[in-house]
């Protein structure tokens, strides 16, 4: 009988802890739609204590994700178990993860904790994370540099405590596929609670070797059950294991694996390009399952043979991810219900504003653009749609520049309804833009990356800039499309300013 494997994607928590990736509710909201429709097991849908703007979201999810698991992380505190119940009891099948580090540096040093007290705490911790939900994971942080004793002792312990999923983390991806399998089937075999009580072992790794994808496999062939992981591998540093490369290996690799998952793969490309759309975090071409390459044959000898039987150079079909050519070509005819149906084949369920929004965007664009493609389509969500509130709106952006001419900005923004104005000077047009809009706002933070690309072929493709700002350690992200790149230039860094100006009155306190 093949074992099924199950899936907990924590996009929404460890791939959010990815610098630069923070998404607000409604961009959480929608990934969540996404998450649902792959049909995961489970959704770590945040860290509910971070801030009240995790709190929220992770409520929202529970209230409105059916189907999955909904979960929140806490640490091994009462404050946090409490909060993390507290946003995901609207849940009809809430979850609680509590961890807590088992490794000796970690002890020692972070928590400044012996080992008795660290099993103390868990124990107790779990305890009560048990009197108030039904269902709750315990995760041994840095589990793959524990001491093996200790950490079977804590595992019982936990289970003995209530726990019915022990996920076991590689926390700062420093195994080997040999030696991470190999921790998984001791434990399986040190831990008697585990088979005695029909525990989930689940593995959680990360990706500082590239290796994450490749250690939860061998976890799953040592006996786990439970894999998590991220959309396209984001995640702390590294990243995660990546949702796409485990499935489509468990998928492509059933007979090695003799294991079966339950994900809708046909959502796949939706939720890749979704979530690297909204976190502005681009996606390698050359990245497994997903990357732009990913499905394209350019040696002649390799297009001659996919042509005559595909199974020569491909061993997953485009389709399975959801990747299909399409045909519907939207323009200025287009109407809303049209525009709208492909916005959901693309993974966006807008609600009534939201599309209004999108639409009216779409119809601008349209009148400049003969053909409106997917990409314009996602671009217009991440830029028009999915935006903070603006505490500075772009009236308007001059600019004069060229061979003999000094660069300069002339720009107006809208600040509490009045119109701020300065002319300044630059090294290029882009650089006098930016000095402009420091000068205004009053906010100088580093510029950390700019990235330009066209959205699609042609001289009348919309180019798409991505800005990254950093200020006090935290990094935010600001996208603008636009035919023009000076224009959306200027929209991609009042983007990030905007939101650098909500964070600071909404601020996330905590990241783990
Ligand atoms: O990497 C890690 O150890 C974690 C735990 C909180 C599961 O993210
Ligand atoms: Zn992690």
């Amino acid at each position: 009988m093949t074992r099924k494997i199950k899936i907990f994607d924590t996009t929404l928590r460890d791939g959010e802890q990815c610098p630069g990736a923070s998404l607000n509710p409604e961009e959480k909201l929608e990934i969540a739609r996404q998450l649902a429709k792959l049909n995961v097991d489970a959704i770590e849908a945040g860290f509910a204590i971070a801030s009240p703007g995790d709190f929220e979201s992770v409520k929202q999810i529970a209230e409105q994700i059916k189907g999955p698991i909904i979960c929140s992380l806490a640490r091994a505190k009462k404050e946090d178990i409490q909060r993390a119940w507290d946003a995901v009891k609207y849940s009809a099948k809430p979850r609680i993860h509590v961890f807590l580090a088992t490794s000796p540096i970690h002890m020692e040093k972070k928590l400044r904790m012996t080992p008795e007290a660290v099993l103390k705490t868990a124990v107790e911790m779990v305890k009560f994370a048990c009197s108030l939900c039904p269902d709750v994971e315990f995760s041994p942080e840095d589990a793959g540099r524990s001491e093996p004793e200790f950490l079977y002792k804590v595992i019982g312990a936990v289970i003995d405590a209530g726990a019915q999923t022990i996920n076991v983390p590689d926390t700062v991806g420093y195994t080997t596929p040999w030696e991470f399998g190999q921790l998984i089937e001791n434990i399986i075999k040190h831990v008697p609670q585990v088979r005695a009580k029909n525990v989930t072992i689940s593995v959680h790794c990360h990706n500082d070797l590239g290796l994450a994808t490749a250690n939860s496999l061998a976890a799953v062939r040592a006996g786990a059950t439970q894999v998590e992981c991220t959309l396209n591998g984001i995640g702390e540093r590294a990243g995660n294991a990546s949702f796409e490369e485990v499935v489509m290996t468990l998928k492509t690799r059933r007979d090695f694996f003799a294991a079966q998952v339950d994900i809708n793969t046909r959502e796949i490309y939706k939720a890749s390009r979704m979530v690297s759309n909204l976190t502005g975090l681009v996606v390698q071409p050359n990245k497994a399952v997903v990357g732009a390459n990913a499905f394209a044959h350019e040696a002649g000898i390799h297009q001659a043979g996919v042509l005559r039987a595909r199974e020569t150079y491909e061993i997953m079909r485009p389709e399975d991810i959801g990747l299909t050519e399409n045909k519907l070509v939207l323009g200025k005819h287009s109407g809303r219900h049209a525009v709208a149906e492909r916005l959901k084949a693309l993974g966006y369920d807008l609600n009534e504003a939201n599309l209004e929004k999108a639409f009216n965007k779409f119809k601008e664009l349209a009148d400049k653009k003969k053909e409106v493609g997917d990409r314009d389509l996602e671009a217009i969500v991440s830029d028009e749609v999915y935006v903070v509130p603006e505490t500075y709106t772009l009236e308007a952006v001059e600019i004069a520049s060229g061979t003999h001419t000094k660069p300069t900005a002339r720009v107006k923004l809208l600040y509490q309804g009045k119109v701020k104005e300065v002319n300044v000077a630059g090294v290029g047009p882009v650089d006098a833009i930016y000095s402009a809009m420091q000068k205004i706002t009053g906010v100088a933070p580093e510029l950390v990356d700019f990235t330009i690309q066209a959205i699609t072929g042609g001289t009348d493709a919309q180019g798409e800039v991505t800005v990254r700002i950093k200020e006090n350690g935290r990094i935010y992200v600001g996208h603008g499309a636009s035919m023009d790149i000076i224009m959306a230039s200027a929209k991609a860094f009042l983007a990030a300013i905007n939101r650098l100006l909500y964070a600071r009155t909404n601020p996330t306190t905590l990241r783990q």
